[in-house]
């Protein structure tokens, strides 16, 4: 029989090479950390979106996104058991230590804030694992993109009515200075050694600095369009 070559796609059960386990490990922990914490009480950094809903109408949607985000976490809380990687609260006792956790989600100019800037980082994020090769990634990036879209296009209506008002778009404009940076650092470092492994293995297509060149180019205009300053792109970032 002929010499197979590398698998185009791995499936759960398929014998995997360590170097691609590895990296696959890594691509779902950095997803886990924001979407599985919120699985576990002490690790759920979004719990008090609900309470600064203004309307009942905005309750109910965040409801709906609240549970979306959850089933995000469920997702990948099963792509891990499924590798025989289960996580516990234990491995979330740190995450409320990390950067995007640390922004305070204060008021409901924030979570706008974080609806169209840090889920659409998400989504960008996401769309560039579809079509990966671990089958059962691509399986529910697609989904998971769909309610992403959602969730930018709330906090995008969202902030186009806080702006509507001068007091609002002055404490949008205070605001975009403290999550500009964040939705850019997101993105990870643009010198990442692991981006060409990620490429030759096909987990990810694009890497770090040209997925953040897009989002730049799709989010400066819309922000501009709400009459909002775009701080400075190297500004208060902490992973360049
Ligand atoms: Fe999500
Ligand atoms: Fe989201």
């Amino acid at each position: 029989m002929e010499q197979t070559q590398t698998p185009q796609t791995f499936e759960a059960s398929d014998p995997m090479p360590d170097e691609y386990r590895e990296l696959l490990l890594r691509v779902l922990k950095v997803a886990a950390d924001t979407e599985t914490s919120l699985l576990f009480p002490e690790s759920d950094w979004l719990k008090g979106v609900m309470d600064l809903a203004p309307t009942p109408e905005d309750r109910l949607k965040m409801s709906r996104f609240y549970a979306e985000e959850l089933t995000h976490g469920y997702y990948f809380y099963t792509l891990l058991r499924n590798l025989d990687v289960t996580p516990t609260a234990a491995d979330y006792a740190t995450v409320r230590q990390l950067y995007f956790a640390q922004v305070p989600l204060d008021t409901w100019t924030d979570v706008a804030l974080l609806n169209c800037l840090t889920d659409r980082v998400g989504l960008f994020q996401y769309q560039n694992m579809e079509g990966c090769s671990y089958a059962p990634l691509a399986r529910i990036v697609a989904k998971i993109a769909r309610d992403e879209v959602g969730h930018i296009a709330m906090g995008y209506h969202n902030l186009t009515t806080i702006c509507g008002h001068a007091d609002g778009k002055a404490r949008a404009q205070a605001l975009l200075f403290k999550w500009y940076p964040v939705a850019l650092d997101m993105f990870g470092r643009s010198d990442s050694r692991r981006e060409p492994l990620y490429k030759k293995w096909r987990l990810k297509r694009l890497g770090n600095e040209e997925l953040r060149r897009a989002y730049i180019n799709e989010v400066r205009p819309l922000l501009e369009g709400l009459g909002l300053e775009v701080p400075d792109e190297r500004s208060n970032r902490r992973f360049l």
